[in-house]
């Protein structure tokens, strides 16, 4: 049986096919809700049911707090309705030449950014369009029915080509064939396939000014945000935080000193959590969403946009919106997700 979801306040419905989530059937209605990892991990679907009854589906109480789930809070990428349903989210408003399509694409380069960091280039066909926001991601499909998830490193296609950043997740079937830990390494002109561009985390039309927060390569999302604002001359102030347990994870700490170097009204601060004496490291040590809530404890006027491990994103969330006053419809995330947080979620 199918059922009628109507969306608050946009005020707009659609109808929910037996067994379809939440998300699913706004998304082939064509109507867009936050989301990233559609798998019950992220949390960025979250939202609010405010009348109708559902399956919640893998566990949102892993991710969403007891506060939350009794507002009647949950995960939209899981819940299907079991009722007619009124929901509460924001309908996010895509560019109109954004189309998520499949394609083969062909590994152009591997390039090294550090010891477990690869810069993986596609080449695109030249005959379909591939448009995106700068901070959307694409999945990689794979013939046993398995996907994986990376941002675009880069504003725009450019020559056909996009770029990702791709840490090496030992014993992850894909990273390992990236660092050369199987029998089948991936290399140049080998054909892989996609679909993209996914996900809602790209930055709102506004004024206020944006914090940035990156740990790992969380930061290529940001990345291609900050670029595609330094294409378009977008002088909204701006700072970034990016995280790493080591110096060494800031893999492309030159290039954020060069944009704050270049851009007025830019800042970078880089926070690493666990300096060690051979490091010699001189700068921000710690918990890279403390060092955010250390200098800006009012962030009633901030949007912030954060990328990576699900935890920092999860804390960030919680901590500027209870502790620093963060509107919560300002805080827009995409969390990595890898197949270990997949699996225990499933567990
Ligand atoms: Fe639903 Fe990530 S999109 S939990």
């Amino acid at each position: 049986m199918s059922f009628k979801v109507s969306v608050q306040p946009a005020g707009r419905d659609f109808i929910a096919e037996p067994g379809q989530t939440i998300l699913d059937a706004a998304l082939a209605a064509g109507m867009v809700l936050p989301y990233s990892c559609r798998n019950g991990t992220c949390s960025t679907c979250r939202g609010k049911v405010v009348s109708g009854s559902y399956e919640a589906g893998v566990a949102p109480e892993r991710i969403l707090d007891a506060a939350d789930l009794a507002q009647g809070y949950t995960l939209f990428c899981q819940a299907r309705p079991t009722s007619d349903l009124c929901i509460e989210a924001e309908e996010v408003r895509m560019r109109g030449d954004i189309v998520v399509r499949k394609m083969p694409v062909r590994v152009q380069a591997l390039t090294p950014l550090a010891t477990d960091v690869i810069e993986l280039t596609l080449q695109l066909p030249s005959a379909e369009a591939f448009n995106f926001q700068p901070g959307q991601y694409l999945e990689f499909l794979f013939k046993d029915g398995s996907r994986r998830s990376y941002s675009m490193a880069c504003a725009q296609v450019h020559d056909h080509r996009v770029q990702l950043h791709v840490r090496h997740m030992p014993g992850g079937a894909f990273t390992d064939r990236l660092f050369g830990g199987t029998d089948q390494p991936l290399k140049a002109r080998d054909i892989l396939r996609i679909e993209g561009p996914l996900g809602s985390f790209f930055l709102r039309d506004d004024d206020r000014p944006i914090v940035f927060l990156a740990s790992g390569t969380g930061f290529a999302p940001i990345k291609a945000m900050v670029e595609g604002m330094l294409a378009r001359d977008d002088r909204r102030p701006a700072v970034l935080y990016w995280g790493g347990r080591r110096p060494a994870d800031l893999y492309q700490a030159d290039l954020a000193r060069a944009w704050q170097a270049q851009r007025p009204g830019f800042t970078f601060v880089p926070v690493v959590s666990d300096a060690r004496p051979e490091d010699g490291w001189a700068g921000r040590t710690g918990w890279v969403h403390q060092a955010v809530m250390a200098d800006l404890p009012d962030l009633s006027a901030h949007q912030v946009y954060a990328c990576g491990a699900p935890p920092m994103v999860e804390a960030a969330r919680r901590d500027f919106v209870h502790l620093c006053g963060l509107p919560p419809d300002a805080f827009y995330a995409d969390a990595f997700t890898s197949e270990a947080d997949r699996a225990e979620v499933r567990a």
